[in-house]
């Protein structure tokens, strides 16, 4: 058993990360401060953990977290969209924040940091799949503080002596990603309105293509880094390209009936396609995503079913 903290452990990929530590017999402590995450995440084994309700910007409390083996970052604003609107505010998340946990993970003598990178760190790079090796360009300010924060990483790491990971998730879904977050992505978008008989919005042709990721595939992901790695930044997807049409034409079998669309026009600057290559993670660390597309949509929109 080890005892790790999770930063961001009542959002969306952070709840189930944590679900899993205590239901492999972890000890937890998560640091939230529920700007996006939901007290309501947490009802399930990660009810177990202690909670720190805190700002990771304001830094971290030793006394309150106490030691640890590991921490995992995962606290951040996410919007790719809203930080070229309020850049300063996601250099502070997500740079300060960072910055912070580094602070601990040397004060705490914490030998391990992972952090949750991004895809987007590749931007508009022009390779039809996207190996770690492709050089980045980042199109937005969340993306450049991604790759700014592997590098401060790797550099901390050197000199206060701990080991890190990161890993670059491609587009993540499953059940619990909020569909009030102002910048709610396509996935859940969509399984929210196949499961409640809702009409969507279609942006473009449709022929748009993204590498959609289960989110219990991406918590196996965690696992397979939680004690060492012999890289520190891998992709994490399927390899596989879905299309907005398919994805639509998926959830609408699942959900038995057909989508009133309303057609949009395309959103200025979208990247058509987007896949992973994943061989790294497959060939380092045994990674193998095992959620079908079709299963993790019909498990997402079963989530959003209205209930009673
Ligand atoms: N969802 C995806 O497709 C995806 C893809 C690539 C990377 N990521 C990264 O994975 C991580 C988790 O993303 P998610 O989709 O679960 O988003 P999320 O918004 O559900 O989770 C982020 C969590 O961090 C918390 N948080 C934010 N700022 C905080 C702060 N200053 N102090 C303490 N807590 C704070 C939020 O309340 C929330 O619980 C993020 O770092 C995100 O950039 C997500």
């Amino acid at each position: 058993m080890s005892r790790y903290l999770v930063t961001g452990g009542a959002g969306f990929i952070g709840s189930h990360l944590c679900d899993r530590l205590v239901q492999e017999g972890h000890d937890l402590v998560i640091l939230e401060d529920f700007s996006s995450g939901k007290q309501a995440n947490l009802a399930g084994p990660a009810s177990a953990a202690k909670l720190v309700q805190a700002d990771v910007r304001s830094g971290l409390s030793a006394q309150a977290i106490g030691p640890c083996d590991g921490i995992i970052h995962l606290a951040a604003l996410i919007s790719g969209f809203d930080s070229l609107r309020s850049p300063d505010d996601y250099l502070q998340a997500n740079l300060q924040g960072l910055l912070r946990v580094i602070d601990y993970a040397a004060e705490a003598s914490v030998p391990r940091v992972l952090f949750a990178s991004s895809s987007t760190v590749y931007g508009s790079a022009a390779a039809p799949r996207l190996a770690e090796q492709t050089l980045p360009q980042p199109m937005s300010v969340y993306a450049a503080t991604k790759l700014m924060g592997e590098q401060l990483l790797a550099m901390y790491g050197r000199l206060h002596g701990f080991t890190h990971c990161s890993l670059r998730l491609f587009n993540v879904y499953g059940p619990r990603q909020a569909t009030d977050h102002p910048y709610a992505n396509v996935t859940c978008k969509f399984s929210h309105a196949a499961a409640n008989g809702l009409p969507i919005d279609l942006y473009g042709d449709g022929a748009q293509s993204r590498d959609f990721i289960y989110v219990e595939d991406v918590v196996d992901a965690f696992f397979a880094v939680l004690d060492a790695s012999p890289s520190s930044v891998y992709n994490i997807g399927t390899g596989r390209e879905t299309s907005i049409r398919e994805l639509i034409g998926t959830l609408e079998s699942i959900a038995g009936r057909p989508f009133q669309i309303s057609q949009q026009p395309e959103w200025p600057n979208d990247i058509r396609s987007i896949s992973a290559d994943c061989s790294r993670a497959t060939a380092e660390i045994g990674f193998m995503p095992r959620v079908s597309v079709e299963q993790g949509l019909a498990n997402t929109v079963d989530f959003f079913r209205p209930r009673g």
